[in-house]
């Protein structure tokens, strides 16, 4: 028999020990990020680049924060493959319970993953995939790269501005294709141009030859470009010069996706000159950019230039870090989301806001020029348009 006081105390201890033990776990339970994108297959790039963004903010921030470790676990798409996101989404929110979804390079996956966002309450974050609708389709959904409203629609306002009065119009004919020629249209439309025609390519493999052909035959004075970043710039570019377009008289004005900073360096001079309208260019002047350049180029040894998508990544993992710090390292969905709504950050890119009535990002857009620095191509800011926030809903 054990004397009563002792009792009373083990008893005490005991009960402790239960109230203590799922605190102490949870200080030492990792929060699970579930990376969601395309690292083979031709948009293999989104999810390197991503990655690379990860790896350059864990260098300058450590890779614990509010008493907890951060851990990655990436997951391949080989995308475009709305379905294996879906699997790759449930998998992760099941098996390897994850507490935040992040990534998202292409819209359509996006848009299968938003269902189990909304079902489980996770946080998800989006890196890349930029049709205005997606952030509608769950309240646990937040955004930190951009819209292609938000992007097209300050390209057609300085076309007009700047004598641009006729225009073809070329997009990948998916959510944001539509949107960017739809922002484009509105705007251009508004301020007086003409839209003399409207051509819309296959999201995978398109052969540009033809599209190319019917632009020069329509004779405008500019083409308005949205492709999703990567090789089909490459290709358009191409066909452009092979075809003479520019000796016809006719620019190029589009989304940056186009010249996207990782794949501006191969394209060559056939895009000196061309204009476009984009939230990063890594030849953006200032001290977070040089930090955010040196500890990619660090962290990331021969991956190239990062492009827009590793710069969101960087500021997911600012904004998620940040989150943390606010709810104590609790990643519930609805206190987590509480934490981003109104975030502000400064990002390598400027300051951007996550708005707290759409969590969608407000930020700058800056115009700019394809030019060479010190022999290097790199898209030079020459003018901006402030606090822009998506217009597409
Ligand atoms: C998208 O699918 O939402 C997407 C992909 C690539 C881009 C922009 C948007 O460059």
């Amino acid at each position: 028999m054990i004397f009563r006081p002792l009792r009373r105390a083990m008893l005490a201890c005991g009960a402790l020990a239960v109230f203590a033990s799922p605190l102490a776990s949870h200080a030492a339970d990792p929060v699970k990020i579930g990376l969601i994108a395309p690292f083979s297959g031709s948009f293999a790039d989104y999810g390197k680049q991503m990655e690379g963004g990860i790896k350059a903010w864990q260098k300058l921030h450590g890779d614990t924060v509010a008493g907890r470790k951060i851990q990655i676990i990436m997951k391949d798409t080989t995308g475009p493959v709305p379905d294996v996101a879906k699997r790759l989404a449930q998998e992760l929110v099941v098996r390897d319970k994850v507490d935040i979804l992040a990534g998202f390079g292409l819209t359509p996956e996006a848009l299968a993953v938003a269902p189990i966002a909304e079902q489980a309450k996770k946080p998800m974050v989006i890196f890349n995939a930029a049709s205005s609708v997606i952030t509608t389709k769950s309240n646990y959904i937040a955004r930190v790269s951009m819209t292609l409203p938000q992007i097209s629609a300050p390209m057609a306002t300085w076309a007009v501005r700047n004598n641009i009065r006729k225009v073809v119009t070329l997009v990948a004919d998916y959510a944001p294709g539509i949107d960017a020629e739809t922002a484009f249209k509105t705007n251009f439309l508004g301020g007086g141009g003409q839209i003399v025609e409207s051509i819309r390519v296959p999201l995978r493999n398109p052969e540009f030859a033809p599209f190319i052909q019917r632009i020069k035959d329509a004779r405008p004075e500019a083409v308005f470009l949205f492709l999703p970043a990567g090789e089909q710039g490459v290709a358009f570019m191409k066909g452009f010069r092979e075809r003479g377009l520019s000796e016809a008289g006719i620019r190029v004005i589009a989304t940056g996706d186009l010249t996207d900073d990782h794949v501006l360096p191969a394209m060559g001079d056939a895009t000196l000159g061309v204009i476009t309208s984009f939230h990063y260019s890594a030849a953006h002047d200032s001290k977070e950019n040089k930090a955010f350049l040196k500890a990619f180029a660090e962290a990331n040894p021969g991956a190239g230039r990062p492009n827009f998508m590793a710069v969101a990544a960087f500021d997911g993992m600012g904004a998620i870090y940040e989150a943390l710090k606010k709810t104590n390292g609790v990643t519930d969905g609805d206190k987590f989301l509480a934490a981003l709504k109104g975030m502000k950050l400064q990002s390598p890119r400027g300051g951007i806001t996550i708005d707290s009535a759409t969590r969608d990002v407000i930020q700058t857009v800056y115009i700019r020029k394809v030019e060479k620095i010190n022999g290097e191509l790199y898209n030079v800011e020459f003018d901006k348009f402030e606090g822009v926030k998506d217009s597409g809903k």
